[in-house]
């Protein structure tokens, strides 16, 4: 593996223990602390984030907080998860202020590794999580949920954590991340965090900062269309077709944005469902010029 855009990055205090918050680069630092912590019987609660944070991203910091003797998170844009045609060149890149907002939460230590550190010229190896996959984004993304395990599995190996802290925005990759922990006996345990969403519903995302305010506002129909399919569940429609047929419509006033998917399946397995007869998982997908924006609630 061969990649571009990691840059010397601008501090490395591992060593200076006048500072609360440590801010590690090398996996040999960030191992000897969390085997530190280990050693003193400390729970650890580990954030996995590729940086840029925003509220969503430190209201699971604060659940590990709540839930943890000693909080690490780590910031890397990971370039295995990007396929060629995607934003991994211009994915915002703000260890400064993300430190920052760190520190605030009270966070014990970053890890923010370069990309040569994460994988060295030589790595060959991947893990793969078959079926779970290739649905919902898996299906528009292929190979993302791959480089999503991979990198997440090496960071496991590294911290070993006791919990490590997702947000359900990104469905399919709890499911996924999960069925490694299983699959692959990992000790840690997976929690999953609430969306957070902008006061008009917008989910919070690192992505938002792409969108031009024509975007922005059209950007609204996803949590729109996510309400009406709601609001007619509430009304006691279960048919999973007729519920997404009354919230597509409402994507045709919004020109700006495209439509990837628009599903409701099962949360565990993720095949589409046909009535709503027990928790189901309405998601969708779509481009507002330059990002793609997720979405997702649970009905049932
Ligand atoms: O959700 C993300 O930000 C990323 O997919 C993750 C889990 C940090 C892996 O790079």
């Amino acid at each position: 593996m061969q990649f571009v855009n990691s840059k010397i990055l601008p501090f490395d205090n591992p060593l200076d223990s006048t500072v609360s918050m440590k801010i590690f680069h090398t996996i040999e630092n960030a191992r000897t602390a969390c085997r530190e912590a280990h050693r003193a019987r400390k729970s650890l609660g580990f954030v996995p984030t590729m940086g840029a944070l925003h509220q969503g991203h430190l209201s699971l910091v604060r659940a590990a907080r709540a839930a943890c003797d000693v909080v690490a998170v780590s910031i890397f844009v990971n370039p295995l998860q990007f396929a060629p045609n995607e934003d991994l060149a211009k994915y915002p890149r703000t260890l400064e202020r993300d430190c920052a907002l760190l520190e605030a939460e009270k966070v014990d230590f970053v890890f923010a590794p370069s990309a040569e550190e994460m994988y060295p010229g030589n790595a060959t190896t991947y893990v793969t999580v078959d079926g779970l996959s290739n649905h919902l984004c898996g299906h528009s993304r292929p190979g993302h949920f791959r480089g999503v395990a991979t990198v997440v599995s090496k960071l496991f190996h590294i911290l070993e954590p006791d919990l490590a802290f997702f947000g359900q925005k990104d469905a399919v990759q709890v499911a996924v991340l999960r069925r490694m922990v299983r699959d692959l006996n990992m000790k840690v345990k997976i929690e999953a965090g609430p969306i957070v969403r902008e006061t008009d519903g917008l989910a919070m995302s690192s992505r938002n900062v792409y969108l031009r305010p024509e975007e922005r506002q059209q950007a609204l129909v996803l949590f729109q269309s996510l309400e009406k399919v709601r609001q007619s569940y509430d009304k006691g429609e279960r048919n999973t077709t007729r519920l997404i047929a009354a919230a597509k419509p409402l994507f045709d006033a919004a020109p700006a944005v495209r439509l990837d998917y628009f599903e409701i399946v099962d949360p565990d397995t993720f095949e589409t469902v046909a009535e709503i007869t027990r928790p189901s998982l309405v998601a969708v997908a779509a481009f507002a010029g330059s990002a793609r924006l997720i979405d997702n609630i649970v009905l049932g």
